[in-house]
Parts: structure tokens; C-alpha cells; sequence
């Protein structure tokens, strides 16, 4: 029988800490938070991406009346990346709650984020941004380790 350990590792900081091109990307996630139509919820979540050619392509969560149909900022800015952008790699998320502490994306949308990066071939680097702190990690298996992904269907 063996023991697994699993370690995940996140950096904690300052808003000023960032360095300048971070900053631009969790300021366009704070204004992305004028995208969301939240009125059942009232709780917003703006989400910025980067992609390789350098543009940002913003988004936020869309709520409905019948609310199982919700769809989250990451969900909503993922899919505007794929059909607006397809043959662009992401290169860094962004996701803005206006919270002194960040929040982190629900399982449905790490598990989105897992099969981007699988797609994509690559690890995206993450920015959960909040009023005051940032959370910064590289790769979806930070969140969730042991991930489902396309490359089970295939072993
Ligand atoms: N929400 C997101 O946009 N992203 C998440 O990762 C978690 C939750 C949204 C969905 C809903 O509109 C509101 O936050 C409250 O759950």
C-alpha cells in the first residue's frame, strides 16, 4: 500500500505587488465586472484572459431567471476565447470578485479550465484577484488535483 501526497502551492499578494502586465490583467477582471447581469445572485465575477498574441478578452458571469442556467464569468470568457480566438493559446486567467479576500472558480469551472489546458496543450497561469489580495498559481491542478481529462478517455 502507498501513501500519495499531494502538494499544491499558491502565491499570496498585494495588488501593488504585481508586476505592471499583471496589474493590467486584474484591473480589465475588476472592469469586466461591468459585463456580469447578476440580479438573482447580486454577486458579481468578472474574468480577464490574456491570450499569446497579447489581447485580453473579458467576461463575466450571466445569470437567468430559471437559475440552473446561470453561466459563470470563467465559463462565459472561456467560450468567447474559443470561437472568437480559436487558434490562440491562452496564456494567463484573471478572475476578480469585489471581495477583500479572492475567491476561487467553482468545480464545473476548473474542470472547464482543465480541458483548455488540455486542448491547448499548456498550463495557464491564474489570478484570483479580490479588492485587497491576489492568489497566484500556474496550472489548473492546483485547484484540482487528480483531474478528469480528455487523456483518461484515451489510457
Ligand atoms: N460564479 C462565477 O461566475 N464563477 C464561479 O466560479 C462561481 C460562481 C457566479 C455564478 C452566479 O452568477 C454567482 O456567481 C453566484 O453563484
Amino acid at each position: 500500500m502507498n501513501k500519495l501526497e499531494i502538494r499544491t502551492e499558491l502565491t499570496q499578494l498585494s495588488f501593488d505587488e504585481l508586476n505592471s502586465e499583471d496589474k493590467k490583467l486584474a484591473q480589465a477582471s475588476k472592469e469586466a465586472l461591468n459585463l456580469s447581469h447578476a440580479p438573482y445572485s447580486k454577486f458579481k465575477v468578472g474574468c480577464a484572459i490574456s491570450l499569446e498574441n497579447q489581447i485580453i478578452v473579458l467576461g463575466a458571469n450571466q445569470e437567468n431567471a430559471s437559475y440552473p442556467m446561470c453561466l459563470c464569468a470563467e465559463g462565459s470568457t472561456l467560450a468567447a476565447v474559443a470561437t472568437q480566438h480559436p487558434n490562440i493559446k491562452i496564456d494567463k486567467v484573471a478572475i476578480h470578485v469585489p471581495l477583500e479576500t479572492p475567491a476561487s472558480p467553482c468545480g464545473f469551472c476548473r474542470q472547464s479550465f482543465k480541458e483548455y489546458e488540455t486542448r491547448m496543450n499548456k498550463k495557464f497561469d491564474y489570478l484570483l484577484v479580490g479588492n485587497s489580495q491576489v492568489y497566484a498559481f500556474h496550472g489548473i491542478d492546483t485547484l484540482l488535483p487528480l483531474a478528469f481529462s480528455s487523456k483518461d478517455l484515451i489510457d
